[in-house]
């Protein structure tokens, strides 16, 4: 899939980055800048983020539930940075202000874990996307602590929203008492099983929507990041081990879950690597 998308999205890129490159002078005359902001969409948005369109772009209606810092950094150092190039700062802030959603304040979790909570523990019960190495996606009985005629009766026991998401990041990885999640919001969570307090949260430098991989001793997790980089951080803490970044290609991305196998780390990275491939 990444593949096709990133064809159509190089093949659609080419004539819509020329007529961006005389757009500022277009739009210097009006001083309303939601007009403004319109007319930009219009002339180096509209093309590609219009319904049904053959790009997959997502549609003017999702953009406008984004919050307007995650448009602009699309458009300042993310996917959409080839477009971006071709306007000027205040453009790019008018149309993400045109756009997105007033940006919610990144603060401290309201719910967080106490101080004096049990230590990590080191036993991986859901690991990573698919939990074994053929990526079976299947929990055994015992492993899940559930009978098959438990599951009808399952009723929802806490739910955690990630602050100015539109959608969810990957499944939870479970370690012990504790989860390891990346939010919709771009952060990586460590939350509590039972209660969902916040033990811990990372932000990385682009958004983390990949499952989490932890090593096998329950310490380290890995991830990546939708601008090609590749993460170790703490379990217990949520301190950075390490990260590398893997791809300067524009366009690359982490989307799926890397793989431990080994001793070595296999990192999936997509969306337009050397032009039109994914490597590992
Ligand atoms: C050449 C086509 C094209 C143009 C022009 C274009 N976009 Fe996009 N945009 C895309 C595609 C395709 C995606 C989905 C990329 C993906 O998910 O890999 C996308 C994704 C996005 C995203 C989500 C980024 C993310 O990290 O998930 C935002 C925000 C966005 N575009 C904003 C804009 C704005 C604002 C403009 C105009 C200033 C614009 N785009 C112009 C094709 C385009």
């Amino acid at each position: 899939m990444t593949i096709s998308l990133s064809k159509a999205f190089l093949s659609w890129c080419g004539p819509i980055v020329v007529v961006a490159a005389g757009a500022p002078l277009l739009f210097a005359q009006t001083s309303d800048s939601a007009q403004d902001g319109k007319a930009l969409f219009a002339a180096h948005c509209q093309s590609c983020h219009a319904p049904f369109n053959p790009t997959r772009a997502p549609w003017e209606d999702t953009l406008r539930l984004m919050m307007r810092s995650t448009i602009l950094n699309a458009l300042e150092s993310g996917k959409m940075k080839s477009v971006g190039d071709g306007m000027s700062h205040d453009e790019r802030a008018s149309v993400a202000s045109y756009l997105g959603q007033p940006d919610v304040a990144r603060k401290a979790p309201v719910n967080a874990c106490p101080a004096n909570s049990a230590p990590m523990a080191n036993s991986p019960l859901w690991n990573g996307w698919g939990s074994d190495l053929s990526n079976s996606r299947f929990q055994p009985e015992k492993a899940a602590g559930l009978t098959k005629a438990q599951i009808p009766r399952l009723k929802v026991k806490w739910a955690f929203g990630y602050a100015g998401a539109t959608s969810a990041g990957g499944p939870p990885t479970v370690i012990g008492e504790r989860l390891i999640v990346s939010g919709g919001d771009g952060q990586v969570y460590s939350l509590d099983r039972r209660s969902g307090c916040v033990y811990w949260t990372f932000l990385p430098e682009g958004h983390a929507r990949t499952a989490i991989t932890v090593s096998d001793d329950g310490k380290t997790a890995f991830f990546g990041d939708m601008q090609g980089r590749a993460y170790a951080i703490d379990t217990s803490n949520g301190a950075l081990r390490w990260k590398t970044d893997l791809d300067e290609h524009p366009f690359a991305m982490i989307s799926g879950a890397p793989k431990l196998y080994g001793g070595k780390l296999y990192v999936p990275v997509g969306g337009g690597v050397g032009g039109d491939k994914s490597e590992v």
